[in-house]
């Protein structure tokens, strides 16, 4: 596999969103390739949740195109995307709470398919209950799975959150800072499920986070975004040695 031959999954070109004089994401360009864990840093309103939300159509870029394995996704809607195999986490945690975490699980799936609620309930799930089981056993929230999402603690539901997101089988899925809020001693927990993910199903990962350390370990490449621009992409060790970034953002 020589670089030359694997085409992108991922082609983010001259993305650029402004709210009124604030230009959030000012030109950023990037490729994910498949199988790729990539790690977006940079200090708080430098852009990443825009970039993502411009990515994932959530929100309309102002220009820019984004090709997902060399199509043009550029402007669709969430639900869209979501069919083609780009599911995401958001910053703030989007459970249900008043569901439980199983129910949270297949609400996930269900909304991928974009069928109606009722069927969440009918006999044939078509595998998704056992899908649900397995994301259940792999996040180890078995002893919760019947227990209301919104009981359980941050870093619990936390979980729920990134368990959502792989229930439809994507190819593609965004994180935006799966680290948040979450106690320490859950993080290497979190970093450890994201890698067997990745190498389970060889699906890609963009995680924006600033936990450092956290992206430093898990990710094969980074993006530092400052000011809406990109600053920097490389490995770990290469972000680590480089000048602009020491200056600008790592603080060294
Ligand atoms: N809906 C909006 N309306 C106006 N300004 C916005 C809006 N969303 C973001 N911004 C501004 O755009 C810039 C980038 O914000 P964004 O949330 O993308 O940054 P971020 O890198 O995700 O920050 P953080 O690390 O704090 O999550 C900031 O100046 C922010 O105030
Ligand atoms: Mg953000």
């Amino acid at each position: 596999m020589t670089p030359a031959t694997v085409a992108p999954l991922l082609s983010v070109s001259d993305l650029r969103k402004s709210y009124g004089a604030i230009r959030a994401v000012d030109g950023v360009s990037f490729e994910v390739m498949p199988g790729e864990i990539f790690g977006v840093i940079g200090p708080n309103g430098s852009g990443k949740t825009t970039m993502f939300n411009s990515v994932l159509g959530q929100i309309r870029p102002n220009s820019g195109t984004v090709a997902l394995q060399g199509r043009d996704i550029t402007g669709l809607s969430p639900l869209a995307l979501n069919h083609r195999g780009v599911g995401r986490t958001f910053q703030t945690l989007q459970v249900f709470g008043k569901m439980s975490v199983r129910d949270n699980l297949l609400v996930a799936a269900q909304e991928h398919k974009g069928s109606a609620w009722g069927r969440l309930f009918s006999p044939g799930d078509s595998g998704l209950g056992a899908k649900a089981d397995a994301l259940i056993e792999k996040f180890r929230l078995g002893h919760v799975a019947h227990q209301r999402a919104g009981e359980l603690s941050y870093g619990q539901q936390k979980l729920v959150d990134i368990a959502m997101a792989f229930m439809s089988e994507p190819v593609l899925v965004l994180l935006d800072e799966p680290c948040a809020g979450v106690n320490p001693s859950l993080v290497g927990g979190i970093s450890s499920l994201l890698k067997e993910l990745n190498r389970e199903h060889q699906g890609s990962f963009i995680v924006i986070e600033h936990n450092m350390d956290f992206v430093m370990d898990l990710c094969h490449r980074i993006l530092v975004m400052v000011e809406g621009r990109v600053l920097a992409v490389g490995t770990p060790t290469e972000i680590r040695r480089n000048k602009a970034v020491l200056d600008a953002y790592l603080g060294n």
